[in-house]
This record gives structure tokens, sequence and C-alpha cells, in this order.
């Protein structure tokens, strides 16, 4: 435990002390659990193996210049995990449940909480499956909600580093009227050969296009996606993208600065009118890219001359990290306080 190297932990798993669970049979959730255990026991024949019944969230907790630990929009993430559950027909996970499991998963395990200085912050991971035993397609009658901590890196150890992602219009991540808007594995499982395939070009991520017309941006394998235009903030509206967290405050933040907002379909071939383009996650919270490539086309989108990200998305990135470790005011409410 006193060797951990804060700054320099990578995006991954490491074992923290506990983990919360609570399970749904005959109806109703149970009461909350804590197990030291990381391991599940579950019956062979569980809709989450062979159906997909699993949803998950990712949010972050951060220890402030204050000593204070503050949580990130948990009402959000409560909130789609519970569209997630209705998306593929799963119980429900109470909102005030999620909050307080949440809650209890990072006071129990507060030793794991990086520093200040680190730059690095406690990742948050709940999970909700189906346990009950199906052989036909149907959904489960008892259900797991389980939140793990794991503590995590800084995306970008020097600072940001601009980043490549490519076009390829023979993967979707999500069909039109799918599971695109749900966080399902089964969006993830749909992105692995996509991913693998753009890591092994060199690129980053995948940047989806709408999988009904390939005429406009959807998401990044992982990540919204945002473009800057002059004074504006650009979003892609679409059906089958998830809808982030991050974006949602950076949109918020681009407006209160004066700037325009635009949440619509965005073409493809307006990325050559963009200054700036990025992804935007929890993890990262803005991953700006350096250079978009349609490996169809041939045509390149660059937004870096000196791989230096632009101004924008320095000045969003900066004040939501403020907001997120308690430098500056959290004017709309947007960090619990975990005492
Ligand atoms: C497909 C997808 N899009 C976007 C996001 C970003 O969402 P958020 O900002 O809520 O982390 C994520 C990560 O959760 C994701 O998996």
């Amino acid at each position: 435990m006193e060797n951990i190297n804060w700054s320099g932990l990578p995006f991954g798993y490491l074992k923290t002390d506990y983990n919360v669970r609570c399970y749904y049979r005959d109806g109703k959730w149970g009461e909350l659990e804590v197990t030291s255990s990381e391991i599940i026991n579950i019956h062979m024949a569980a809709t989450c193996l062979h159906y997909g019944q699993e949803s998950f969230e990712g949010l972050k907790a951060f220890k402030g210049k204050d000593g204070k630990i503050r949580v990130f929009r948990m009402d959000e993430n409560a909130k789609r995990m519970q569209s997630s559950a209705r998306g593929i027909r799963m119980a429900e996970f109470p909102q005030e449940m999620f909050e307080e499991a949440v809650r209890k998963v990072v006071k129990l395990n507060k030793r794991f909480i990086p520093p200040y200085e680190s730059g690095s912050a406690l990742y948050i991971r709940p999970l909700l499956i189906g346990l009950g035993a199906q052989v036909g397609v149907q959904p489960a009658n008892e259900y797991m909600f389980l939140v793990f901590v794991t503590p995590v890196g800084p995306y970008f150890k020097e600072g940001f580093k601009p980043t490549k992602v490519c076009i390829l219009r023979e993967y979707d991540r999500a069909a039109p009227h799918g599971t695109g808007t749900y966080k399902v594995g089964g969006n993830y499982a749909a992105s692995l050969a996509a991913g693998t395939l753009a890591n092994s070009k060199g690129y980053a991520a995948v940047l989806y296009l709408d999988p009904k017309e390939k005429k406009y941006l959807d998401e990044c394998g992982p990540a919204n996606f945002f473009g800057i235009k002059g004074n504006s903030y650009i979003t892609p509206k679409s059906d089958s993208i998830l809808p982030s967290i991050t974006n949602k405050s950076l949109m918020q933040l681009a407006e209160d600065t004066g700037m325009t907002v635009e949440r619509r379909p965005v073409p493809v071939e307006e990325l050559a009118d963009f200054d700036e383009a990025a992804e935007c996650g929890t993890a990262a919270v803005i991953a700006p890219l350096s250079q978009i490539d349609d490996l169809d086309t041939n045509k390149s989108y660059t937004f870096t001359t000196d791989n230096k990200p632009g101004a924008i998305c320095v000045k969003l990135y900066n004040k939501l990290r403020a907001i997120q470790y308690g430098d500056e005011p959290d004017p709309y409410g947007w960090v619990t306080v975990i005492d």
C-alpha cells in the first residue's frame, strides 16, 4: 500500500479492500452488503452470461487540496444505469441505493483515493447483472448490483497529448434502433473487432458514423465527440450514442463561457470546418484529436499543427477538472462531498 506510485498508475484494476453488493429477489431489492471478496459465484445459466443482461457505469472520486473527497455527478450515473436497465429489461436499481452504495464503497476504500498532487483519482465501477437462470431468451427474475473501486492514474501524464482516430465504415458498434444509447456490455463486445483493428493501425479509437446512413458522426469507441468551430461547441445528436455525462457538463461550461452549443446531426464532411476536435468522457475528461483519418475515402482531417491541444479544449478541460477537484466553486451542484 505504502509503495503505490500514485501519479504513475495506469487506467487498470488494482485490488482494493471492499466492494458493495445488493441482490434483487422475489421482486425486490435487499440490503446493501459489504464484502472483501473479488469473486462472484453465479449460476451457469445466469442471463448475464448467455443473453448479455449486463450494464455498467463509470464515475470518479477526487481528493481535493482541502483533503475533501468529491464524487462527480453520481445522480446522473444512477439515472443512466436505470435507463440501461429498462433498455435490456433488467430490474432498475433505485437511485438512493445507488448513491448510498457509492458513498459506502468510497468511504470503505478511503486509503486508495490518490492524493491531490498526483492528478490521479478513484475510479468507481457499478455493475448490474441478470443472475437468474434462464435457458429460453427471457429476462432474469433475479439481479445483482455491485460496485467496486480502483485507483486510476491521470489519463495524460505529461499534460494533454492529442491522438489520432480513424473512420471505418465496415463496422458498427450499435444498430439504428438498437442499444447504443445504453451502457450495456454488448455494445463494447461489438466494438472490439474495429477497436483492435484501429489500434493495430496506430489509432487510439474508431470514430463511428451513424449506423443507418453512414453520413453523420456518432461517437468514438468509449467516448463522445465534439468539435469547435469559431465560437461554437458542436456535438452529434444521435439515437445510437451514449449520453455522456462529461459531454453534458462541457456543454454547460461552454455555454457559460459565452459559446454557442449545437447538438445536432454532424455530417462527416463538416470535420473539415472544425478548428478543434476531441473525445470526451470520464476517463480523460477531454482527449483532443490531432487528426482523423477516413480510411474509406483516404481523407485526412488535421486539427493540430504542433501536436498541441487547441485553446478551447484546454480551457474547458481546466474548468471541469477544477470543479471536480474542488479548486473552483461548483455552481451547479455537480459534486457530492463524502464525509
Ligand atoms: C460509448 C461511450 N460513450 C461515451 C462515454 C462517456 O460517457 P461519460 O462522460 O458519462 O463517462 C463512455 C464512457 O462512459 C462510453 O463508453
